[in-house]
């Protein structure tokens, strides 16, 4: 079994206070609103935090079904799969990648997907552990597909993207 699928019972006590401060300091970066996706969305904690269509990505399908936050979300709008394999038929606004990153086994086609799934002002914002042996290749793919500005938060390293002018 997956190791998030084997925690999902304290999922949120071992994890729910440190996501929510990136939430927070995600929200300073950009507004969150309208159609927002979240790619790895774990026990789908981010949808209590704001009130938009909320649609998610997840493959510990045990995080979602066993969520505590499931008043905040609708069930038939998060996809049970990973992100390497999620259909993208909407448009959205803001598109969130929160320490999830670094598990994606092809990035090139998982960010992609979130490009061609993006509307012409959205935002996607990956934030990444600092010391990820992955930072660089995710920056250096990120610029190669979005424009892209840097923030630091902690121990994670946050990139705001838009689309290229
Ligand atoms: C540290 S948790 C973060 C969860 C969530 N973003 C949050 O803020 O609470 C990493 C999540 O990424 C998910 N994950 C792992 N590989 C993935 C992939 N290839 N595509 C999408 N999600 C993946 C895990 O199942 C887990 O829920």
């Amino acid at each position: 079994m997956d190791y998030y699928d084997e925690i999902a019972d304290s999922y949120n006590e071992l994890y729910g206070k440190e996501q929510q401060a990136k939430y927070e300091f995600i929200s300073k970066l950009v507004e969150i609103k309208g159609n927002v996706l979240d790619v790895g969305c774990g026990d789908c904690q981010l949808a209590k935090h704001f009130k938009v269509k909320y649609y998610g990505v997840e493959p510990a399908s045990k995080l979602v079904t066993k969520s505590k936050h499931a008043d905040f979300f609708d069930i038939r709008n998060i996809q049970l799969c990973t992100a390497e394999d999620m259909v993208l038929n909407n448009k959205f606004d803001v598109v969130l990648c929160i320490t999830v990153a670094h598990h994606f086994t092809n990035p090139l086609l998982v960010f992609s997907k979130i490009k061609k799934s993006l509307k012409p002002q959205g935002k996607v914002v990956v934030s990444i552990l600092k010391n990820s042996q992955k930072r660089k290749e995710l920056h250096i793919l990120l610029t190669e597909l979005f424009q892209v500005e840097t923030h630091n938060q902690g121990k994670d390293i946050v990139f705001l993207c838009s689309s290229k002018l």
